[in-house]
């Protein structure tokens, strides 16, 4: 199966920033994993016109947490993203869930999700590991997920989990490579144990925190790593590049 190496751009770029960033990508880019770019929803447009011209996926970093059938002032429908070239998104990334909202908030974005791949971001906190509670905290987090009641209209395919550690995030610390692979099977073995529809076949895992050029290969070829997320390294487009094109 193809690794996915996606690029998590946050609250960071400008239109000046997007032209000259595919500029370089396109002229040395040769990759034959799946690519996806999740820009800022103000460049998702811009950056789905210079899609079409070489292969790469689309996301939106957040989706509403209320329902496409309610208003939602400030929200964007899933059909909106879909409408620009989006076919994922990531649902309850940290810097999402630890700010205005809670958690179980974040996943309620799944109702909203439709026909967008979701993308479900989990990860323990300094203090949970250091409690050694991550697994609990992991399985808390997984719950929404795994529950029936989150799929009112679309059942999914598959699942892509993000393993994104709040420690390791922007800190240039990332964990130790057999850890990221034990708790990538914990993910894989509660999803498929706790799923109203999936199995284990159908569950990636992406490992997402301080991933830079030097470190994505050893993670990329770890047991149980289906791709990374990138956020700080992929604004870079040079760095994200030779990511994208390891070959694994
Ligand atoms: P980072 O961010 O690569 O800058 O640590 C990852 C993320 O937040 O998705």
């Amino acid at each position: 199966m193809k690794k996915i190496i996606a690029a998590n751009w946050k609250n960071n770029g400008s239109k000046k920033f997007v032209k000259d960033y595919f500029e370089y990508f396109f002229k040395n880019v040769d990759s034959n994993n799946e690519i996806i770019i999740f820009p800022p929803d103000l460049y998702i447009s811009q950056v789905n016109d210079y899609r079409r011209k070489k292969n790469f996926m689309l996301g939106s970093q957040n989706i509403n947490y209320v329902s496409d059938d309610e208003t939602f002032t400030s929200g964007h429908s899933s059909d909106m993203f879909i409408d620009n070239g989006c076919s994922y998104t990531l649902v309850g990334h940290s810097e999402v869930r630890g700010h205005d909202i809670t958690y179980s908030e974040a996943a309620k974005s799944l109702w909203a999700s439709n026909d967008l791949q979701v993308i479900f971001c989990v990860g323990e906190s300094a203090d949970t590991k250091k409690d050694g509670n991550t697994q609990n905290v992991i399985s808390k987090q997984l719950e929404d997920l795994c529950d029936k009641r989150s799929y009112p209209k679309v059942i999914p395919k598959k699942v892509i989990v993000a393993y994104e550690p709040v420690w390791a995030i922007g800190t240039g610390n990332i964990p130790k490579i057999d850890d990221i692979s034990f708790i990538h099977k914990f993910i894989k073995t509660y999803v498929s144990e706790n799923h109203p529809f999936l199995k284990e076949k159908d569950i990636m895992v992406l490992y997402g925190g301080s991933v830079n050029s030097i470190n994505a290969s050893e993670i990329l070829n770890a047991q149980y790593v289906d791709g990374v997320l990138i956020g700080g390294a992929s604004l870079d487009s040079k760095e994200f590049t030779k990511i994208c094109n390891l070959k694994i």
